[in-house]
């Protein structure tokens, strides 16, 4: 069985997403482990409820970020996973964590990259007056979310959009591509290759599409 470990620091919609695919049979896979870097939150509730073993890793207590990411990583190596989804996590990971998972580790940015890296990623699309904007999963590399794409989910921008509007609709092509991600790695083949994405065999130029009207 294909086997997947979730870091997660809040609400965890995207966690949900993936648990109902997984739950509904759309996807061949198990999540055998929830991590969270905050304790108390609702993507933690939304594991138990889904029965999967789930942690809490509380960054404060390490006297670093290479001694959190040292622990993170031996409960995560402990499940001997095929895949480490990073959905909401909002910590930045060390180069040697990265490293060691390379290939093997995937984030969703809210943001179609290459455009706006880093934060505040609605309010810069309206400020630069984008005429679509949306989400990407990438695998994740040291340098902030510049790893190759493998899907893209992009929604309109709308005339009287607010930060907040664009991001609910965001959110919801989110919950449709990083299932789809998961799916495309699980039972797919796809895999990346110096950088290149190869999915059955064939190199991908492009990453995957959706749109939301
Ligand atoms: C999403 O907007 C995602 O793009 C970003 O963090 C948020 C997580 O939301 N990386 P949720 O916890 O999955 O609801």
């Amino acid at each position: 069985m294909f086997k997947i470990v979730v870091l997660i620091s809040g609400g965890g919609s995207n966690l949900q997403a993936i648990i109902d695919h997984i739950q509904a049979g759309n996807i061949n896979a198990e999540i055998s482990a929830v991590i969270s870097n905050k304790a108390d939150v609702l993507g933690l509730e939304r594991a138990a409820t889904a029965g999967i073993d789930h942690h809490v890793l509380d960054h404060t207590i390490f006297a670093s970020r290479e001694a959190f990411d040292e622990s993170l990583a031996q409960i995560i190596e402990s499940y001997e996973p095929d895949l480490i989804v990073l959905a909401g996590f909002m910590r930045i990971l060390s180069d040697g964590f990265v490293n060691k998972f390379q290939g093997k580790l995937i984030n969703i940015h809210p943001a179609l990259l290459p455009k706006f890296k880093g934060l505040d990623t609605h309010q810069r699309a309206l400020d630069a007056d984008e005429k679509e904007h949306g989400a990407s999963v990438h695998f994740v590399i040291p340098e902030l979310d510049a790893g190759t794409v493998i899907i893209q989910g992009i929604v309109p921008v709308k005339s009287d959009d607010t930060a907040d509007a664009l991001q609910q609709r965001v959110h919801k092509i989110e919950h449709v591509i990083y299932p789809q991600a998961v799916k495309y790695l699980a039972e797919e083949g796809l895999t990346l290759k110096n950088g290149h994405l190869y999915h059955q065999g064939k190199t991908l130029l492009e990453p995957f599409k959706e749109y939301l009207d």
